[in-house]
């Protein structure tokens, strides 16, 4: 049998585009139709059957949520055609990064994947997560969640050559972030509101394109595992920190083998060994163009990358209607 190395290598990562793909073209027939549930759960169904396809043993890691709550594709379901056979693999997944942007047909919206070998993946509870990342070229702890917004800018700028009011922060636009706004602008910077779809926010800091130094600011935890897989493809530094509202949440982590509920994780606690990220557009946006429906054909744009090799492989898709 192959090592599920060996598997990651040779079969996973082309076939992943394969479940990507299913779940943004049936996302995408519900984009701007207002209706983030349904939109959802069509991505969520294509991915499912997109998965079991697959030779493998896996286990959804991050998922659509507790066993309770979600009906497919949650958090502990087996998924793939070799259950007991084929090799052990955990998945992080979110067939529909962004459901109110699909809803209302604005930018980013993405179906995501992120595969491991066993026990790679931070088994992170449906929390929120206090986040910071930048892109690849930097000396390693440039970024901290100890120190201020204030310090990280000054750090950020001092890495890069600039005065901090060049950096360009990328932040959720939230109320529980005015605070965070007004410091950064405080100080000069420019910041770029998303109001969905951190995943593609913190993966934006990667691109110079997008001129996005940096990503702050709380989002979902299992995004973060997400964002941090894309990372140790690309080259990229993130720290995240789970935040906990109420005696439920933290009761939660501790479910999940959190411990240290204060503990400020790196990248590679966060998505460690070799790892694969996957993600295929259901709306344009920085990283990716979302699916066009054409006459006669769909198209679609995906990308797929690998941390132990730093490859990164685009792939345009044709799709007969
Ligand atoms: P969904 O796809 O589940 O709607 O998540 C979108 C998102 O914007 C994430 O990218 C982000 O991590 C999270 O929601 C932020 O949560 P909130 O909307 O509660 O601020």
């Amino acid at each position: 049998m192959q090592t599920a190395s060996q598997v990651l290598d040779r079969v996973l990562v082309l076939e992943m585009v394969r479940v990507t793909e299913a779940a943004a073209i049936a996302a995408s027939t519900l984009v701007g139709r207002g209706d983030e549930k349904a939109a959802d759960a069509a991505a969520v169904e294509a991915m499912r059957a997109a998965l079991n396809e697959l030779y493998m043993d896996g286990t959804v890691v991050i998922g659509e949520g507790e066993r309770d709550e979600a009906p497919m594709l949650y958090i502990g379901e087996k998924v793939g055609s070799a259950p007991g056979k084929g090799p052990k693999i955990d998945i992080a997944l979110d067939p529909l990064e962004g459901t109110t942007i699909c809803a209302k047909a604005g930018p980013n919206s993405l179906a995501v994947l992120a595969i491991a070998e066993e026990g790679n993946l931070l088994n992170a509870p449906d929390v929120y997560m206090d986040k910071i990342a930048v892109g690849p070229g930097y000396s390693p702890d440039v970024i901290d969640l100890d120190r201020t917004p204030t310090q990280n800018i000054e750090a950020i700028a001092a890495a890069k050559g600039v005065k901090p009011n060049e950096i360009i922060a990328c932040v959720l636009d939230r109320p529980r972030h005015e605070k965070l706004i007004a410091e950064l602008r405080g100080i000069g910077c420019g910041v770029v509101l998303i109001g969905d779809g951190d995943v593609a926010g913190v993966i934006a800091t990667t691109n110079p394109d997008t001129t996005i130094d940096v990503y702050m600011g709380s989002g979902g935890a299992p995004e973060g595992v997400l964002a941090c897989a894309a990372l140790r493809c690309v080259g990229g530094q993130f720290k995240g920190r789970l935040l906990f509202r109420n005696d439920d949440e933290r009761a939660r982590a501790a479910k999940w083998g959190v411990t240290d509920l204060d503990k400020q994780y790196d990248l590679t606690e966060l998505a460690k060994g070799d790892c694969i990220f996957a993600a295929t557009g259901v709306t344009d946006g920085s990283l990716l163009e979302g699916v066009k429906r054409r006459k006669d054909k769909m198209t679609t744009e995906s990308v797929v990358m690998r941390a132990s090799s730093g490859t990164v492989r685009w792939v345009k898709g044709e799709h007969r209607l």
